[in-house]
């Protein structure tokens, strides 16, 4: 077909995917052509504005290497990572909720068995924090052979993977006992700033917005037989919770982390005194109802 023009040329784009086999490529590739289309119609595009677009598109691509992911973190502040979570995880009732990965997990990190010390290492010192709590099933069971992987930012709000010359801090994979019940210690999660020196960082400043999201820690709960979760934990009162960058907060998510004053208590534990414990359960679906997720690979995730 000749002569197009923009009442036909949507519908001719389209027509030449007829040769697709693959019908869910077809059916995505389909619904891209006539979004995109109707985007440039609805706000009349210049050419102007067009090359600007792929100059924008081209910086992101260039913050993509094997430490740094910048696609991933426009998906993150455009929303569309935590739509993707929506559309993926109507998880059961009662079952922990899913948010983003992230960009910052990363293979590697050391064991760790109940009580185990997640700040051994690390190079900033935090509010010593005692976690502890159970992995269950929603029926309330225990889960025997649960394991979190749990990653947290460090103090100044950097993640170890950030600077290409650190060792991996303040993240390990915990395994719960027998009867479902995991505990740790790390230094309570503090508020922090997404990476900004980029395109996607331009982007967030233009819209006026802040770039912050609220303290958390990370953890990826997974245990033969059931729904793996990627998830966070985040800390009451944090200034950022109304207004996350990146979508990702649920109120089912916020934990309190209490003060223990007990000189007692801490010693129990090991813990200096006082020292703050947060209590909190995960809570997973029998595998069935929904697919599995897949860890991406951190030379895929790091932004
Ligand atoms: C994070 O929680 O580590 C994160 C998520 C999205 C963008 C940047 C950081
Ligand atoms: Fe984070």
């Amino acid at each position: 077909m000749r002569q197009l023009n923009e009442d036909t040329l949507t519908a001719e784009v389209v027509r030449r995917l007829k040769g697709v086999k693959d019908p869910r490529f077809k059916q995505i590739m389909t619904s891209a052509i006539k979004h995109l289309h109707a985007f440039a119609r609805d706000v009349k595009h210049t050419e102007e504005e067009w090359f600007e677009g792929i100059k924008f598109l081209t910086a992101v691509g260039q913050k993509c290497d094997d430490k740094r992911q910048g696609c991933i973190l426009l998906s993150d502040v455009l929303g569309l990572s935590m739509m993707v979570v929506a559309l993926n995880h109507k998880t059961a009732p009662g079952a922990t909720e899913a948010t983003v990965l992230g960009p910052f997990f990363a293979h590697g990190a050391k064991e760790f068995g109940y009580g185990g010390d997640l700040r051994v290492g690390a190079t900033m010192k935090g509010e010593d924090v005692y976690v502890s709590g159970r992995v269950l099933s929603v029926d309330g069971k225990p889960i025997a052979g649960a394991v979190l992987d749990i990653w947290q930012a460090k103090a100044d709000g950097i993640y170890d993977v950030q600077d290409p010359e650190a060792e991996l801090e303040l993240r390990g994979r915990v395994k719960a006992s027998a009867n479902g019940e995991y505990a740790f210690k790390s230094y309570k999660p503090k508020f922090y700033s997404i990476p900004m020196d980029g395109p996607v960082g331009d982007l967030v400043r233009r819209t006026g917005n802040h770039h912050m999201r609220p303290a958390h820690m990370h953890a990826i709960v997974s245990a033969p037989g059931y729904q793996q979760v990627i998830t966070h934990v985040f800390v009451e009162g944090d200034p950022y919770l109304d207004g996350d960058a990146v979508f990702a907060v649920k109120d089912s998510l916020v934990a309190k982390y209490g003060k223990v004053a007990s000189k007692d208590e801490a010693k129990k534990l090991g813990m200096p005194s006082p020292f703050l414990r947060l209590q909190w359960d995960f809570n997973l679906s029998p595998m069935g109802k929904v697919k599995a997720r897949r860890v991406v690979a951190p030379s895929d995730a790091l932004a």
